[in-house]
This record gives C-alpha cells, sequence and structure tokens, in this order.
C-alpha cells in the first residue's frame, strides 16, 4: 500500500514536472522572440574614452539600431580587465549583460592563478570584432628619436625609465612586456585603469614609454605630441605607412595585435545569441562603423570571424599561444 502511494506520489510529481517544462518551453522561446524588450549593457573593461571604449561605443551604437534598444556602455575598471570578464560571467544569462573585451581573455589565465571564471567554458560566444594595430611610444622630450637609439637609451638609463601600462591582462602590459623582453631590461612599470590615463600622463611628462592601439594614439601621433618608435604589426599599416615596424627596428619576430569579442554568461539561449550575432555582424557593416574603424587604423574581422565559433576557436587558440610565453617570463598577479 505504502509502495503504491509513493509510487502514484512519484507519478504526480513526474507529470507536473513534465508539465512545467511544456509550460516553461514556450515561455523561454517567447522571451526569446521577445528579445531584447529593454536595454541591454556592453560592459567594457578599461577607462572611458580609451581603446576598447572608442571600439566598443561605435559597435554599441550600430547594434542599438538593428535590436531597436539601445546597447549601452558601462565601465567596469580594475585587474587587467578581470574585474569586468569575471562580473558578466556571473551575471544573468539573458543577454542583457554582454562584454567587450580583448587578448586579456587570452592572456589572463596564465597571469592569475585563482582566475574567477574559465574563459573557454563561462561563456556565451557572441563574435570578433576588429583587430588593431600597437605603436611604441615615448613622451615627446626623450632624447631617443628611433628605436635603436631608445633601446640604447633605455640601456644606459634603466634604473630611470618607466614604462606605463593597464594592469596584468591589459594588451599594453602584454606589449610592454615582450619589449621589455626583447632587450633584455626589467624597468619600472606604471598601472593604470586603461590606457586612457595612462596617455595622459605620457602627454604630461609623468611616464617615460607606452604601447597603446591606434584607436587611440593615431591622433596624437599625428600632432607630434608623442614620440613613436615603430608599429607592433608583423608589416606597416596603413594608417601610419612611414612608421617602421619594432621588426625593421630590430626586435626579431616582435608581434602583437590586438582583437576584439563580444561575449554573453554561458547558457544563454541560443536564439539570443543568434540576435546579438546578427546584429554585430549588422554593426560591421554600418558605413559609419566601417568609416570610424578606419580612422582608428583598425581592421573589422572577416565573415567567418564575426561568428560565435570563430570567436570560440580563435580565443582557444590565442590561450595557447600566450599562456607558455607568459610562463616562461615570469610575469605573474601572485
Ligand atoms: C584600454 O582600453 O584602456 C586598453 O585596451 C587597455 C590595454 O589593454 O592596454
Amino acid at each position: 500500500m505504502t509502495f503504491y502511494r509513493q509510487l502514484s506520489a512519484t507519478v504526480t510529481w513526474a507529470a507536473l514536472a513534465v508539465a512545467a517544462v511544456a509550460v516553461a518551453a514556450p515561455n523561454i522561446a517567447r522571451a526569446a522572440d521577445a528579445y531584447p524588450s529593454r536595454p541591454i549593457t556592453m560592459v567594457v573593461p578599461f577607462a572611458a574614452g580609451g581603446p576598447t571604449d572608442v571600439v566598443a561605443r561605435s559597435v554599441a551604437a550600430a547594434m542599438s539600431k538593428s535590436l531597436g534598444q539601445s546597447v549601452v556602455v558601462e565601465n567596469r575598471l580594475g585587474a587587467g580587465g578581470t574585474v569586468s570578464a569575471a562580473y558578466v560571467a556571473k551575471s544573468a544569462p539573458d543577454g542583457y549583460t554582454i562584454l567587450i573585451h580583448h587578448n586579456g581573455m587570452a592572456t589572463a589565465p596564465a597571469l592569475y592563478s585563482k582566475l574567477p571564471y574559465k574563459p573557454l567554458t563561462d561563456f556565451s560566444f557572441v563574435g570578433q570584432v576588429a583587430d588593431v594595430p600597437m605603436t611604441l611610444l615615448g613622451r615627446h622630450d626623450l632624447p631617443a628619436n628611433t628605436l635603436p637609439e631608445l633601446v640604447s637609451y633605455i640601456k644606459q638609463n634603466q634604473s630611470k625609465v618607466n614604462l606605463a601600462n593597464a594592469g596584468l591582462g591589459a594588451v599594453s602590459q602584454l606589449c610592454g612586456m615582450l619589449f621589455q623582453k626583447a632587450i633584455g631590461v626589467d624597468l619600472q612599470t606604471i598601472p593604470y585603469q586603461g590606457t586612457a590615463p595612462a596617455l595622459t600622463a605620457l602627454l604630461g611628462g609623468q611616464v617615460d614609454i607606452l604601447c597603446d592601439q591606434t584607436t587611440q594614439t593615431l591622433p596624437h601621433i599625428k600632432s607630434g605630441k608623442v614620440k613613436l618608435y615603430g608599429v607592433t604589426t608583423a608589416e606597416r599599416i596603413p594608417a601610419l605607412p612611414d612608421a617602421p615596424t619594432l621588426r625593421e627596428g630590430g626586435l626579431k619576430g616582435f608581434e602583437v595585435k590586438v582583437w576584439h569579442g563580444v561575449y554573453a554568461p554561458k547558457n544563454t539561449p541560443p536564439a539570443v545569441i543568434d540576435k546579438l550575432n546578427g546584429a554585430l555582424r549588422t554593426a560591421l557593416k554600418d558605413p559609419a562603423v566601417v568609416a570610424r574603424m578606419k580612422d582608428l587604423g583598425a581592421v573589422i574581422v572577416p565573415a567567418d570571424k564575426q561568428t560565435p565559433e570563430g570567436l570560440h576557436s580563435w580565443l582557444a587558440s590565442e590561450i595557447d599561444k600566450w599562456s607558455p610565453i607568459i610562463k616562461a617570463a615570469g610575469v605573474s598577479a601572485d
């Protein structure tokens, strides 16, 4: 008797569970259909006005048009971008909180042994955005005018020269670390919450050297307010055709290119990811975005990279590429 009562209770609960799923499924589908019904927050890991912010605001404005809802940029600073990534990883997977981040998604696992998220598994992937070259800059009154002169100046004044960056996990840190390794020095580094304040410090002469992205540095290079020692890409770039690469200046094999991806928390419904990805791809064709990226020296990635799969496989390859380099350099947040 007891057995039959238990069985009938189990059957009743099972029936209720099936009924609940049956009721919930159309609701989930309707929620995804209605998405987005309110503004979306795009979290940016670095300071307002800086290179990541500039790309984010251009793309967010264009995505707003096709989604029919505002995509509002929110700057959450700290720990080389990991504060923002952790925040989005733990946000509700409903498509209303998304992240734009760069190479820092790939370098953080090697830099932070206690990283509170797993880049490859704690996110749903939306797609890649644009690649950006970096430039190696000095304050305008630094005595060196070329890369070889800079290298010999640094070697003669190692204890006095400092290098700004945006913290461990920032591309400015990655580029600065590779530069120091390439020339065999260990400089004092001064971290900021983004390269917007770091560049302000360089312009004000409070720091000596900064590796930063063309999306922020071009106007200051063109107006001569900073010294340019080279670009970090393998080839010269159309935005600065006369600037030598760091390779040309003697740093064999040197290459850093900044790439950007858009992420949502893991388990975001596929229909929501489809809408976000569609809006991203439409944004990357928007004439205003195309023109803005060109002006900033950024290159919109090809269509196959603007996909969730394109971003996921690229991130995996970048983690594989940078982890051993960072480990060998002995740089860590611990
Ligand atoms: C920024 O937006 O401030 C930069 O992307 C920081 C960096 O990674 O160097």
